[in-house]
This record gives structure tokens, sequence and C-alpha cells, in this order.
């Protein structure tokens, strides 16, 4: 786990998001948004975060792939909790509604799964 300086709101952070049949969606979002909203601002399918980013749902998770899996802080418990309950949850899951993009997660590249809970 690693500790972060808080986002720089004006540095733009690139994400890549791999999607289930094998094409990518590139975006760049503001330094301080979330995974999440980096997704629906761009419509990425597969993110559909029925809750709106309050950690009750599940429906934003996604695999976040290394390096960029190792620079993000633990899960909180409530983050914990819910992936129980996420379709193919596995040690790379995270809720994209609770990754804050800093400036080293720059260039992060996430999966879709195939489907949410
Ligand atoms: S949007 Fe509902 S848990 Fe992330």
């Amino acid at each position: 786990m690693q500790q972060h300086s808080p986002a720089d709101p004006g540095q733009q952070i690139t994400v890549t998001f791999e999607l289930p049949d094998g094409s990518e969606q590139r975006c760049r979002a503001a330094a301080g948004e979330t995974l999440m909203d980096a997704a629906l601002d761009n419509g990425v399918p597969g993110i559909v975060a029925q809750c709106g980013g309050g950690c009750t749902c599940c429906t934003c998770h996604c695999w976040v792939l290394s390096p960029w899996l190792e620079q993000l802080p633990a899960p909180h418990r409530d983050e914990r909790d819910m992936l129980e309950y996420a379709w193919g949850a596995c040690r790379r899951s995270r809720l994209a509604c609770q990754v804050t993009l800093v400036e080293a997660l720059d260039g992060i590249r996430v999966q879709v799964p195939a489907q949410q809970s």
C-alpha cells in the first residue's frame, strides 16, 4: 500500500478501460475524480454505478491491473464488504467509485467485468 499526497486538481490522469469484448476505451480525467467518474463521464459500458458512488451497490466493480493495483490504498471495510457481492471478485477487484485518481495512477488500466452483480 502506498500513501499519496492529495490530488492536484489541475492534473489530468489517463485511464484505459479494457472491455469484455477485447476493445479498449481510453479517456482523461481530472485528478481528484474517481475511476467511476471517468467511466460515467466517458460512457464506458459495463460500469453501471447504480448507487452513484455511495459504496452500496458494487455495480462499479472492476479489476485493476498491475502495477497500478499496488499503488492503491487498501480498500476500507465498506468497500471490502460490498466486493463480496461482486461477480468474479478476486484480489484485483476494486469499486471504481472508491478509487480516487492521483498523479501516481496516471496511465492506469482496469478491466471491466462482463457483468455486474
Ligand atoms: S457506484 Fe455503487 S458501489 Fe460504486
